[in-house]
């Protein structure tokens, strides 16, 4: 046995792994801190140690499925690869899996949309999804509608053209200015704002209002597309007041820019329905998707395009100029066409349906303890937005050090639950667990998250 493979293997992965969005040099010198998760059962993950934990936050909002289905996956995938391991989606080369994905993509889409491109992942499909704004646009003689809108907190992947879309300086700042020309507008959380704004019609008005006195500033010209979640998941399960998404239709239809409803986390059952903007009405011009659609169980992202945007790229002789070797690999999208099936078959989007109304009445009761001053989301999505010692309700370096960065997060996992807390300007506590819970799990969830707040509560 070398050396390397003595070693725990949570202090290999110091070694040789970088993770992502994590202070590699902090997980102590045998990687202390690391969760290295080994396997999965149903809505549970069991570390390396044997431990169990309900995972609360689905993987990273992929695992719908949770994690017995490995079996039939299994099958798909072997079935695929004894066929066709590989072959492009590009320069007029197809393979049947992906036509049949794009094809059955199109049965449940939002209305009037009817064209897949295939990605690796929620990043790849939302710079897709500018790219072909782009290009429409400048194929219709309006090549200088160059900017895009976005939503304040809001999260539209990593890469370099994606960043561009966050206004968070912590994830931006380090790489220079943004690739492409965006302006921030408000997200559609009302804590903490003037009680006058519980309302939705006065939310909405001014919402919408903030989104037209920002296009004609800029000039609607120059404005080629908006991006926003139907419920927005960075600042915490942030749903739209009633109204929003017809709003950013009318407009999107009034100025001429792409209507793009980034659907990464909110697809494919999270909020009960396939997409997220179901629930709201939204009638986007193009949609972005990734980790539900194959529960996780392989990579794959794709932009759904509307036929209006079709009609335009898709004029003869019109190179579509973009593409990803890995788009709509025969693996993943047989994964993707055995999750479709699967997520119909087992009615797992009637479970979510089923079950978001208990809790629903579960995360609400917790707004009840000192620490939480709101509570959000729908389906199977929620966040608590924490309030601290600060008489604004803010955190204290102390209270966000003890709380929030330590005690919070080791008593939820102590307690079994893998929950995500965020310790960015507003603290939360997330929840996006997988949709096959049932009503025990969830109780559970809701019951661990209860017994830690009320103890941070007592030490706030
Ligand atoms: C809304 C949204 N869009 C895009 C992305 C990027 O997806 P990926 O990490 O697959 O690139 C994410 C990732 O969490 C997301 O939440």
């Amino acid at each position: 046995m070398t050396a390397a493979a003595a070693q725990p293997i949570a202090a290999t992965a110091q070694r040789h792994l970088l993770l992502n969005m994590t202070a590699n040099g902090s997980l102590g010198a045998e990687g202390d801190d690391l969760l290295v998760v080994r396997r999965g059962e149903g809505p549970y993950v069991d570390d390396t140690d044997g431990r169990r934990y309900i995972d609360g936050l689905s993987g990273l909002y992929c695992c719908q499925l949770g994690y017995s289905y490995g079996p039939e996956f299994a099958e798909a995938a072997e079935r695929q690869l004894r066929e066709l391991c590989y072959s492009p989606l590009w320069t007029g080369s197809a393979h049947p899996t992906a036509i049949e994905l794009a094809e059955r993509l199109s049965r449940i889409a939002p209305v009037d949309i009817e064209h897949t491109f295939f990605s690796s992942g929620g990043a790849e499909a939302v710079e897709t999804a500018w790219k072909i704004a782009r290009r429409y646009h400048a194929l219709r003689g309006e090549p200088g509608r160059v900017k895009a809108i976005a939503r304040r907190g809001a999260y539209h992947g990593l890469t370099v053209g994606t960043l561009s879309f966050t206004d968070d300086p912590g994830l931006t700042e380090p790489y220079g200015p943004p690739a492409i020309d965006t302006r921030f507008v408000s997200n559609t959380s009302r804590f903490g704002l003037d009680p006058q704004f519980a309302d939705d019609e006065v939310w909405t008005a001014w919402l919408l209002a903030e989104v037209e006195a920002t296009i004609l500033a800029e000039g609607p010209e120059t404005v080629a597309m908006l991006i926003a979640e139907p419920v927005q998941n960075r600042g915490g399960c942030i749903t739209p007041p009633r109204g929003y998404w017809q709003g950013l239709r009318a407009l999107a239809d009034r100025y001429g820019f792409l209507l793009v409803a980034d659907e990464v986390i909110t697809g494919f059952g999270r909020l009960g329905e396939w997409f997220g903007g179901d629930r709201y009405d939204a009638r986007p011009d193009m949609v972005t998707v990734a980790k539900g659609i194959t529960s996780g169980y392989a990579p794959l992202g794709a932009t759904l395009v509307a036929n209006k945007v079709i009609d335009v790229i898709n004029r003869p002789g019109v190179v579509l100029n973009h593409g990803y070797t890995f788009a709509g690999h025969p693996l993943s999208a047989a994964v993707a066409l055995r999750n479709l099936e699967i997520l119909e078959r087992d009615r797992v989007l009637d479970n979510v349906r089923a079950l978001q109304g208990d809790l629903a009445q579960r995360m609400a009761a917790l707004k009840d303890l000192p620490i939480v001053g709101d509570v959000r989301g729908t389906g199977f999505f929620y966040s608590c937005e924490l309030v601290g010692d600060l008489d604004d309700g803010g955190f204290s370096d102390l209270a966000r050090a003890g709380l929030i960065a330590d005690l919070i997060p080791r008593r939820l996992r102590e307690a079994g639950l893998l929950a995500r807390v965020y310790n960015r300007s507003a603290p939360l506590v997330q929840i996006a667990p997988p949709l096959i819970s049932d009503r025990a799990v969830l109780d559970r969830i809701a019951a661990i998250i209860a017994g830690v707040l009320a103890e941070a509560s007592a030490r706030i």
